[in-house]
């Protein structure tokens, strides 16, 4: 597909460059005076509040600490940054023998929506990238993209909690807009000192109650305090480091850098210089490791330019040396968060819902993101700089920031969105009909105030919802509306009846 050759090819192009600018450091990005921290651990306390620390949560000794791989992709999701992935993943097991998951900072341009479905639907995270990939990102590329991923895939807005910022690009005014907007976390800062020097920024997931404690040097308005936002995660990206130490760190695609300030890619020597990070993790206060992947870059069935074959073997290998040593879970960043916020011994680990695995049982033939009932049933939307497909209907234009949910193309059959109170496996789009009907299965979704001027965004409908006016034609899903089903004349049949959410849900269609 052109964009991605044009994409790719800028990346690889500009290399140098775009390392820099797209997951490179080049050395330290705080210092204990730029960052100006202090937290008192007696009134930060768990599971809501953490202080910026070297030391494990919860008090335990490092070696009853689980040792984290997180993995994690960026960009758009295309079949063939899936496969990238898969080929990483999808033959391994934890210690509990569940398949690892993973998170996905998803960007919309480029993506191929039924793949979230199906990506999420599987146990995976589907996070926050922006719609179309820009740093320093205005409120209507974060909340569009939550949007857009919440129509078209079907993903609620619960499910999303996490935020990476395109090129790494964030500010003090991008954090501030995640927790206003009902985030927990961002991932965009890194851990750029080695955790064998004295003054290593490697701390595991902290609040921003006493502010940032990463980035000090790199991103003004952060840290000494600053900014103080009660209850909201930073999940620093951990870097690796090749033989010159601190002066040699590697954060995302590793193994696309030269590594001990050569002059060509060498696998062996990345290869090397991960292990060692991993082993000074491991034999010490075990925070966790991060493989933060471009997928594209090591895809096996991206015609365009497939990724080399021994540098896939090499990740692989990699892997798996990090697997044979005892108590190494590959995971997600949602589920190192959920065991930040509890922590428990190693060997208690599968006590945690969020390890476990326990795929949903479905056996309709809805278009839910199991891709054995969806056969046949999935729109393909033909836009023609971006086609994707979709299980809730295509719209009539392409979804972009300032309508992250248009309209829904009327020459094809009605699709219905995820409601507020039906979870993504269980939702026919076709009958819109929630197949759960026991409490085993209930969900319901929380509101985000992310629609028009700030109200709280209701999840479902047919489209259009962000249309900043009512327009003559419009026809919209009130989903607890008594008789019809669909359409109601007016919302005021239902003031004093569900109060809570008419206030939210009428503002959001003006
Ligand atoms: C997009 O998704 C559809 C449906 O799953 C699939 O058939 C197609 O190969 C995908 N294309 C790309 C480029 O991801
Ligand atoms: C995708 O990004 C390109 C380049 O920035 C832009 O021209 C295009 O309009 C975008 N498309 C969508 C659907 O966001
Ligand atoms: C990398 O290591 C492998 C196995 O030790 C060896 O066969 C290969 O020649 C090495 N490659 C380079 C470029 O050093
Ligand atoms: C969701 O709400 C609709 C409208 O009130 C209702 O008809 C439906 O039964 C609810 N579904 C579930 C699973 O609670
Ligand atoms: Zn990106």
């Amino acid at each position: 597909m052109l964009p991605h050759i044009l994409f790719r090819g800028l990346l690889l192009g500009l290399f140098g460059l775009v390392a820099a600018q797209d997951g490179g450091i080049s050395g330290p990005q705080t210092s204990p005076e730029a960052a100006g921290y202090s937290c008192d651990p007696n009134s930060c306390k768990l599971p809501d509040c953490n202080c910026a620390s070297t030391d494990p949560p919860g008090g335990l000794d490092p070696d009853d600490v689980p040792m984290f791989v997180v993995f994690t992709a960026d960009d758009a999701i295309q079949s063939y940054t899936l496969d990238a992935v898969n080929q990483f993943l999808a033959h391994r097991k934890n210690p509990n023998g569940c398949q690892p998951k993973m998170t996905y900072y998803v960007s919309t341009n480029y993506t191929n929506y039924t793949l979230v479905t199906d990506w999420y639907v599987a146990g995976n995270e589907i996070a926050d990238h922006t719609m179309t990939h820009v740093g320093s990102p205005p409120a209507d590329e974060i909340h569009g993209n939550l949007i857009a991923l919440n129509a078209l895939a079907g993903i609620p807005m619960s499910s999303i909690s996490g935020f990476r910022a395109p090129f790494l690009q964030y500010t003090a005014e991008t954090l501030k807009l995640l927790h206003k907007a009902g985030f927990t976390y961002d991932s965009s800062a890194s851990a750029s000192i080695p955790v064998t020097d004295p003054h290593t920024d490697a701390y595991w997931p902290y609040t921003l109650d006493n502010g940032m404690a990463n980035g000090c040097l790199a991103v003004p308005g952060t840290c000494k305090g600053e900014p103080k936002l009660p209850g909201f995660w930073e999940v620093p990206m951990y870097s690796f480091f090749d033989r010159r130490g601190g002066a040699g760190p590697h954060l995302m695609d590793p193994w696309l850098d030269y590594a001990n300030g050569g002059t060509k890619l060498d696998n062996n020597a990345t290869l090397d210089y991960m292990r060692n990070t991993f082993t000074d993790h491991y034999n010490g206060k075990r925070q966790p490791i991060g493989l933060y992947t471009h997928p594209i870059h090591v895809s096996p069935s991206y015609v365009a330019a497939p990724g080399d074959p021994q540098m896939i073997a090499m990740i692989n290998t990699f892997l798996d040396w990090a697997q044979d040593h005892p108590n190494t879970w590959i995971v997600s960043t949602e589920q190192l968060l959920d065991w930040v916020r509890h922590p428990v011994p190693a060997s208690q680990l599968n006590q945690l819902a969020s390890l476990q695995c326990t795929p949903p049982a479905i056996d309709a033939k809805i278009c839910n993101g199991m891709p054995q009932n969806e056969a046949g049933l999935i729109n393909h939307c033909t836009f023609s700089d971006a086609p994707f497909y979709t299980c809730y209907g295509c719209p009539a234009t392409q979804p972009m920031p300032s309508n992250p949910n248009p309209e829904q193309d009327t020459s094809k059959e009605t699709r219905l969105r995820l409601p507020a109170n039906c979870s993504t496996p269980f939702w026919d789009p076709v009958k819109g009909e929630c197949l759960c009907t026991s409490s085993s299965c209930a969900f319901n979704d929380v509101l985000r105030p992310i629609g028009l001027n700030g109200e709280n965004y209701v999840p479902g409908g047919a489209g259009g919802s962000m249309d900043s006016k009512p327009k003559p034609t419009d026809t919209p899903y009130i989903p607890f509306s008594g008789g019809n089903p669909l359409f109601v004349p007016s919302t005021t049949v239902l003031v004093g009846v569900f109060s809570v959410l008419v206030g939210a849900m009428g503002m959001a269609r003006l």
